[in-house]
């Protein structure tokens, strides 16, 4: 027999701010399931309001006009809603709308990565002063539980590292570059016709929201106030055919990852956030992330590996994780009790780029000639970068030479990359890619 409501509770009245992709399929699925996610709460969910842009617009909701607004300020502080979902995304009317719902009572549920990305602590602040939860399990990933695992079923284990594929479409892009051998520009254009990439692709392709979700993962995982500002940033716009066909040559493949590490300093324990094409071992999880699939690798001192997989963008996958927050907080505020806060404790100094650790991938255009390879090897033991592997493509005036270095510093590889382009007989480096994922 499924359990029965208290009669006496009230029902949680939900105002739905944004009615888009993921906002109108969590209308749907409210209104669709209300009875069920009732029991699971403890009390009914009633869809009070909607704040859309544009009321008119056709969409293929069964709900009363009157439930639609254009007053979104008017909804989140009229005084008895009980949990405001964000779903417009973007920075501002999303933050005032979300601060005034904290203060008048209401507990939030927002999806929006770049709002969290670079004034969260002030959302956060703002939620702990007014005891409600702020729940954003739909900020990264879409439907992958990933943000809860961090901030709740790992507390208690000690994370090293998180890899993600957190990019749908740049995933899309880099798959299909590798599986028909074609170039970015043209791959680019197909995902836009089949509506993998948007029309103004510069957030995905650019690395923008990649960088989002890794500001937020860097700061669940280490207890440090991680932003986008911090997160060293490359998009894959200058990833090529032959890039590809490199890593497949060494067993790699080319994915854009965002990865958050704890670095040991001289000074202590430290953090670094990044987002960039990388090369990574076939074998490695994350190389079997096809397509616009989402994916992050988290390596703790306890738990060991763990892989949490699956479609990380999309009304559905995305109003899955927006539903099950909201069951979460509603469930909280029927028992009156508030979960985690924002667990910015550690407050660990957060480390540029320069001083990230990896292995590189350098490709280097030189003369076909006696003594060229011993002074690019000079030129790589100056800045104390050590050499893996050399190789040698091609002759005469079309000869490269391959290099994959043991794991330096960011800087000193950069520094490495700038000596070699002022040398004679180095026509070009053509190609520098970080190798992540080996032992
Ligand atoms: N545009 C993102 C992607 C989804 O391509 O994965 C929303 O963050």
């Amino acid at each position: 027999m499924s359990p029965s409501i208290d009669a006496s509770e009230r029902p949680l009245r939900v105002a739905l701010l944004g009615c888009g992709v993921v906002g109108s399929e969590v209308a749907r699925l409210l209104t669709r399931d209300a009875p069920e996610l009732a029991r699971r709460v403890g009390a009914p969910l009633e869809l009070a309001g909607i704040a859309v842009r544009r009321p008119g617009r056709e969409r293929d909701l069964d709900l009363p006009e009157d439930l639609f607004t254009t007053d979104a300020h008017a909804l989140v502080t009229r005084g008895d809603i009980d949990v405001v979902v964000e779903v417009i995304g973007g920075i501002e009317p999303a933050r005032e709308l979300i601060l005034a719902a904290l203060e008048n009572g209401a507990s939030v549920v927002t999806a929006n990565k770049a709002l969290l990305a670079e004034d969260g602590g002030q959302l956060f602040e703002a939620a702990a002063k007014a005891e409600r939860d702020i729940a954003f399990e739909a900020a990264v990933a879409g439907a992958i539980p990933i943000v809860r695992p961090l901030l709740e079923s790992l507390a208690g284990d000690a994370i090293h590292r998180v890899l993600g594929i957190v990019n749908g479409t740049t995933n899309f892009i880099l798959d299909a570059m590798t599986t028909h051998g074609s170039g970015f520009a043209e791959v680019l254009e197909e995902a836009q016709r089949l509506g993998y990439a948007e029309a103004d692709p510069t957030a995905d392709i650019e690395g923008f929201d990649a960088a989002s979700k890794a500001a937020i993962l860097a700061s669940l995982s280490f207890h440090t106030r991680v932003v986008i500002g911090d997160v060293h940033r490359e998009g894959i716009t200058d990833v090529t055919a032959a890039d590809i066909r490199s890593a497949e040559e060494m067993g790699c493949v080319v994915k854009q990852l965002a990865i958050c590490e704890k670095i040991e300093t001289p000074d202590g324990p430290a953090v670094s956030a990044r987002v960039h094409p990388a090369m990574i071992p076939e074998s490695h999880p994350l190389a079997s992330v096809r397509g616009a699939y989402n994916a992050v690798f988290v390596e703790s001192e306890s738990a060991g590996q763990l892989m949490f997989y699956g479609p990380g963008a999309g009304g559905a996958p995305t109003a899955s994780a927006v539903l099950g927050d909201l069951v979460s907080v509603a469930r909280n505020r029927v028992k009156k009790v508030w979960g985690p806060g924002e667990s910015t404790h550690a407050q660990l100094d957060v480390l540029d780029i320069g001083r990230a650790r990896t292995r590189y991938h350098v490709q280097i255009d030189v003369d076909d000639r006696a003594g060229v390879l011993s002074t690019v090897a000079q030129a790589f033991a100056e800045f104390d970068v050590s050499i893996k592997t050399v190789r040698q493509e091609g002759h005469g005036s079309d000869a490269q030479l391959v290099i994959v270095t043991h794991e330096a510093q960011d800087a000193a590889l950069d520094a490495t990359v700038r000596a070699l382009r002022d040398l004679d007989m180095v026509r070009d480096v053509s190609s520098v890619m970080r190798v992540e994922g080996v032992g």
